[in-house]
């Protein structure tokens, strides 16, 4: 079974006692509890079982979902820049002997931080092998390392020539990044790859305007331009999309009021292991990656989750549920992607004025109970499984379960904790999802994943998160930059993106993708 021990990203082997409290007088250390003096909602994996899966999505794996429970209100891209900041934030490259000697993650441990860490390792000097080197004096400039795809053809039998469009890789087809799990879908893998271009673009943008920077300091200042815009990113245009409208604003200007610190942010169980799992009810069972893969007719092949998963320098390695069939011609295992599975960035985040009626967009799903059917079945699941291991590959379960093992409080004890009126058990015992939960008496007491996306539906037909969740989900993200010292509000309360935008003053992803200026690499 260890396959489907698929990435969680981050809080892999996470154990209940790692999870220290914040007492007032210390910071709690790498993991922490927004509310540890609530009581822990206790349920039996038998009835955590059955409402996962009350919480399924229509449909089969494999089938364009019902546009019905698509979230208008936000395209696709933003569901996988959330799994690229979950990388980001998460990730801890402490020594094992380090963790070890500091099992309640109390010292030493890197702090959760929007700094890019996944794409920068320590720097140059520390992973040169992220890095360009100059072919003549062979010294590493600031810029990191491209990969090619090979040429592959498209529906119409013409070849759509090597570009400068995958990840960088070794011999034998590992991503040359500093965070592989970024190499785990087709879609975190190419939003990586924009990231990369992003800051080799903004190395080309500082020079071309007469920047007379060199060597460290051009990498330096680079690394900040890049950073400070990825962190208005996430702030006002990722989250705003996803909590209640203002609230990042209002919480900048009041203060945070339940994710509190004296010095280094902590990673939030509320957060980690509930709110921010938000995302797994945002994923599409099929997408339309680009001309050559999606559901239009005439395609080589719908763009599904399988896909998307066997998309990857890992393919051959992740074929089971998710990825049924290898499609034809792709060849497995890839040393380097094919030029035909590059994302055309106009299908997954609004890109005004590069769209038109010709193609698929893909919308986020909506914030609600219902998980997509593949995810109910995670790779690696044996045709003649037991039961404990369907348990295991269905992330649903999977999800509340970790919630009782780490021992979070239901979302009700949550709400009341901060002055929020929490649904009536009625409301939340509303539909199939409901009924189930209703049944183990789950709807006065709620796990608090199932709460926030239940929350989501109930308040804002899941167009976004309801009030508990986005105040958990706002004061963590705006905790994490303010507890950054190297962080725009740190070093520069007032700064705006200085990078061109089409709203002055407001840098979204929209803007970086048309800065990068490589939008359609398969061509129109
Ligand atoms: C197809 C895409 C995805 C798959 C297959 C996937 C799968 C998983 C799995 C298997 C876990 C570990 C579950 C456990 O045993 O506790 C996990 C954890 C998690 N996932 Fe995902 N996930 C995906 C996308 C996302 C997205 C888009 C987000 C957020 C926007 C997200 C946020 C998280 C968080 C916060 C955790 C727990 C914390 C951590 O370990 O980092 N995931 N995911």
């Amino acid at each position: 079974m260890t396959d489907i021990a698929m990435h969680g990203h981050g809080v892999r082997g996470m154990k209940r006692e790692t999870l220290h409290s914040f007492d007032g007088i210390g910071d709690p250390g790498k993991f922490g509890k927004m509310f540890p003096h609530l009581l822990p909602l206790h349920a039996d994996d038998e009835a955590l079982f059955e409402l996962a899966k009350a919480m399924r999505d229509k449909g089969q794996p494999g089938e364009n979902p019902d546009t019905s429970g698509d979230n208008q209100k936000i395209p696709a891209g933003y569901t996988y820049l959330g799994q690229f900041i979950d990388h980001d934030i998460t990730l801890d490259t402490t020594p094992l002997d380090q963790q070890k000697a500091d099992p309640k993650a109390t010292q030493n441990f890197r702090t959760p931080a929007l700094d890019l860490d996944s794409l920068y390792g320590d720097g140059p000097a520390i992973h040169p092998y992220l890095y360009q080197r100059d072919q003549d004096t062979f010294k590493i400039v600031p810029k990191l390392l491209i990969g090619r795809t090979g040429e592959s053809p498209d529906q119409n039998g013409n070849q759509i020539p090597s570009q400068p469009n995958d990840l960088p890789r070794n011999q034998v087809g590992h991503a040359l990044i500093f965070d592989e799990r970024n190499d785990e879908n087709l879609l975190v893998a190419q939003l990586h790859l924009l990231m990369l271009k992003f800051h080799n673009a903004v190395v080309d943008w500082l020079k071309d305007g007469g920047s007379t920077l060199q060597g460290t300091a051009l990498f330096l200042e680079a690394r900040r331009i890049v950073t400070w815009h990825y962190q208005w990113i996430v702030l006002f245009d990722f989250v705003e999309r996803l909590t209640e409208p203002g609230l990042i604003n209002r919480i900048k200007k009041d203060g945070r009021r339940f994710y509190r610190f004296k010095l280094r942010p902590y990673m939030p169980a509320e957060f980690a292991a509930a709110c921010y799992r938000l995302g797994h009810s945002m994923i599409r069972e099929t997408y339309s990656h680009n001309r050559v893969f999606g559901p239009e007719p005439g395609t080589f092949a719908n763009g599904t989750l399988g896909l998307l998963f066997f998309f990857t320098g890992k393919s051959g390695k992740i074929v089971g549920e998710l990825a049924p069939e290898p499609p034809e011609p792709p060849p497995s295992p890839q040393k380097q992607l094919p030029s035909n599975w590059a994302i055309d960035w106009r299908r997954f985040f609004d890109i005004e004025g590069e769209g038109g009626p010709d193609f698929g967009f893909n919308f986020s799903r909506k914030l609600d109970p219902f998980i997509a059917p593949s995810l109910h079945k995670l790779p690696g699941l044996r045709s003649d499984p037991t039961e404990q291991e369907e348990r295991e590959a269905n992330l649903a379960f999977r999800n509340l379960r970790r919630g009782v093992q780490i021992g979070l409080p239901s979302g009700q004890a949550i709400c009341r904790a901060m002055n929020i009126e929490p649904m009536t058990p009625e409301e939340v015992a509303a539909g199939s999802d409901g009924a189930a939960a209703k049944k183990h008496g789950l709807h006065e007491a709620t796990p608090l994943w199932y709460y926030v996306l239940k929350e989501a539906e109930h308040y804002h037909q899941g167009q976004r998160l309801g009030p508990m969740a986005s105040t958990i989900v706002a004061e963590t993200f705006l905790g994490m930059v303010h507890g950054d010292t190297e962080s725009f509000p740190w070093r520069r309360s007032n700064w705006k993106p200085e990078l061109p935008c089409q709203q002055d003053g407001h840098f979204t992803m929209a803007d970086l993708i048309r800065f990068v200026n490589d939008i359609n690499p398969v061509g129109p």
